[in-house]
């Protein structure tokens, strides 16, 4: 089921904002932190929520506005909240170059964009979970998530986008294990 799958989601992209939050506390003490991780992550965000999750809740979102439009006023305007997800993200890569290319930056600035990043996407898939999820499950019909499913495999080939999962799930993989050994290296 979709709402299922993008629970799963949620867990997996939490997963990773652990892993992001674990290097900036490294960067808060002073050391430094593995960059090949936070780039890694940066990336993953760069490429997945739009290229799979925000397709997804965007076409539930538009059954949820048809079938119940004031649950889905309730929930405000989902679209802009991705795209200001997109935007702090940004200044998390811009400021992390910045860092890297030994450009000026205080110490305060860079905890600041990458903390307000990590806050923000929890508060977002806390939101969706307590109030974005619960009311579509409630106000969609069979139909409606039959037509979603649909829709969204006739935008991919199925193969295909069986194999964009788990290319995603061995970068994830990827990312943890690097995490992993940074994490065995400072110990
Ligand atoms: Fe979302
Ligand atoms: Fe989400």
């Amino acid at each position: 089921m979709i709402i299922d799958s993008l629970r799963q989601e949620h867990r997996n992209i939490e997963k990773l904002l652990l892993v992001l939050e674990q290097e900036l506390s490294v960067f808060d003490r002073g050391e430094r932190p593995d960059y090949e991780v936070v780039r890694a992550v940066i990336s993953y965000f760069e490429v997945y929520p739009d290229a799979y999750h925000h397709p997804q809740e965007d076409a539930v979102f538009k059954k949820l506005k048809a079938r119940d439009p004031a649950a889905a006023a309730n929930i405000g305007d989902l679209a802009a909240e991705h795209r200001s997800g997109a935007e702090r993200l940004r200044r998390v890569a811009q400021v992390v170059e910045s860092v890297l290319t030994d450009r000026e930056v205080l110490r305060q600035t860079v905890d600041d964009i990458i903390r307000d990043f990590i806050v923000h996407e929890r508060r977002h898939i806390a939101m969706e979970e307590r109030d974005f999820f619960p009311a579509a499950v409630k106000a969609l019909q069979p139909q409606d998530w039959a037509e979603i499913a649909s829709t969204l495999t006739d935008q991919k080939d199925p193969l295909f986008s069986e194999i964009v999962e788990e290319r995603f799930d061995a970068v994830r993989r990827h990312i943890l294990r690097l995490e992993q050994e940074a994490e065995a290296d400072r110990a």
